[in-house]
C-alpha cells in the first residue's frame, strides 16, 4: 500500500510518501524554527499560519521526489493529536481533502505513536516492547504489545525531558530550541562538575520530574553569572545532561526489571541526544536487552514515522470518519477503544 503521511501537530510541516509502512520513499520535513526563535518559543498562531503556506507545497514536493502522481496514493495517514489545535487542523483538513478528492480512506494517528513506530522504517521490532518516548512534550514509558495497544508505565509529572532541556538552553542564553546546542556544548564540559538534583530517582516510581532539575540550572546560572561560550557554560550543560540521563536511564532500567522486558525502543526527539544514546547502549548490553533508536534523522518530527500505524491501521480495515475532530490531548491508553 502507498500511503501518503502528514504532520502538523507543533513547528514542523512535513509529509512523506511510504510503501507497506517500511519504505520511505520521500520524506520532506519544512521547519519553522527560524520564524519562532525570535520569540523564545512556539507561537500557536504564527504556526497554523505558517503550516498553512507550506502545507501544499511539502505534499506536492513528498510526491515528486516520490516520482508519484497524486493517483497513486491509496490512504492517508495524518496526526490527529496531541499538539497545537491550530496547527493540528491544517494538516489534518488537507488529509480529509485528499481523501475525497482521490476516494481514499484517511486515518487519524497519535502523534507519539509514530514517534514510538519509528524504528521500524529501519528495522521492525518485535511485540511485546518497553518504549521511552522522550520529546518536547513527552517523557513517557510505555509497554507496547501492539499496534494500537499501549499500557502507560511512567510519565512525567511536570516537564518533558525535551522541554527541560529548552527551558535550561533558555535560561543559559541559548537560541530556541536548545537541547542540540546543550548536547553540543556538553562534550566539551565535565559531568561531575556539578552535581545536579536526580528528581523521583529513588521513588520507587516509574514516573519523571524535571522542573527542580530546571531550577537548580536556573539557581547555578544566577549564583556564577555563566555566560556564554566558557567552560562554566559547557560545565553546566555536560553536569545538566549528566543528571537528565542518569534519570531517564534509571528509570528505564526499573522499568525492564519489572516488565522483563528484552526488547527497548527509545524514540522522539531527545532520542537524538549523544549522551542518552550512548547510556541506553550500555544499559541494555549490561541487560542483555535488544535496544532499538531510530537514526537521528527519524528521531524529530517527520511525516514517514506515521506512515507506519497508519498503513497497519488503513490494511486492517480501520478507518477515520470525515466528521472526526483534531484532539490536542490524546492519551495514548485510550487508542484502543477508538479502534473498535
Ligand atoms: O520529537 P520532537 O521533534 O518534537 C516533539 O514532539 O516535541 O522533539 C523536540 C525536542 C525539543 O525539545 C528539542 O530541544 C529536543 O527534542 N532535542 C534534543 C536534541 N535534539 C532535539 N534534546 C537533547 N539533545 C539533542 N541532541
Ligand atoms: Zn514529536
Amino acid at each position: 500500500m502507498i500511503v501518503l503521511a502528514i504532520e502538523s501537530s507543533c513547528d514542523e510541516t512535513a509529509a512523506a510518501v511510504v510503501r507497506d509502512g517500511r519504505f520511505v520513499l520521500s520524506s520532506v520535513v519544512s521547519s519553522q524554527i527560524d520564524i519562532h526563535a525570535a520569540y523564545g518559543g512556539v507561537v500557536p498562531e504564527i504556526a497554523s499560519r505558517a503550516h498553512l503556506q507550506s502545507i501544499a507545497p511539502v505534499v506536492t514536493q513528498a510526491l515528486q521526489e516520490a516520482g508519484l502522481g497524486m493517483a497513486a496514493l491509496e490512504g492517508v495517514a495524518v496526526t490527529r493529536g496531541p499538539g497545537l489545535s491550530g496547527a493540528l487542523l491544517v494538516g489534518f483538513s488537507a488529509a480529509k481533502a485528499i481523501a475525497v478528492a482521490l476516494t481514499i480512506p484517511f486515518v487519524g494517528v497519535h502523534h507519539i505513536e509514530g514517534h514510538l513506530f519509528a524504528p521500524f522504517l529501519e528495522q521492525p521490532v518485535a511485540f511485546p516492547f518497553l518504549a521511552l518516548v522522550v520529546s518536547g512534550g513527552h517523557t513517557h514509558l510505555y509497554h507496547v504489545e501492539g499496534f494500537g495497544h499501549y499500557t502507560t508505565l511512567g510519565r512525567t509529572i511536570d516537564d518533558a525531558a525535551g522541554e527541560a532541556y529548552d527551558k535550561c538552553a533558555k535560561i543559559m542564553g541559548m537560541p530556541y530550541p536548545g537541547g542540540a546546542l546543550i548536547d553540543r556544548m556538553a562534550r566539551n564540559g565535565n559531568p561531575g562538575a556539578l552535581r545536579l538534583p536526580r528528581p523521583m530517582l529513588r521513588d520507587g516510581s516509574l514516573n519523571f520530574s524535571f522542573s527542580g532539575l530546571k531550577t537548580a540550572v536556573l539557581q547555578q546560572t544566577l549564583k556564577t553569572a555563566v555566560t556564554l561560550p566558557s567552560q562554566a557554560a559547557d560545565d553546566l550543560c555536560a553536569s545538566f545532561q549528566e543528571a537528565v540521563c542518569h534519570v531517564l536511564a534509571a528509570k528505564t532500567e526499573a522499568a525492564i526489571r519489572q516488565t522483563g522486558a528484552t526488547r527497548l525502543v527509545v524514540a522522539g526527539g531527545v532520542a537524538c541526544n549523544s549522551g542518552l544514546r550512548r547510556r541506553m547502549i550500555s544499559l541494555c548490553q549490561h541487560l542483555g536487552v535488544e535496544l532499538s533508536i531510530p537514526h537521528p534523522s527519524l528521531c524529530g518530527d517527520n511525516a514517514a514515522m506515521l506512515a507506519v500505524p497508519g498503513d497497519y491501521y488503513l490494511s486492517h480495515g480501520h478507518r477515520s470518519p470525515l466528521s472526526l475532530d483534531v484532539t490536542a490531548t490524546w492519551d495514548m491508553d485510550r487508542i484502543k477503544e477508538s479502534l473498535s
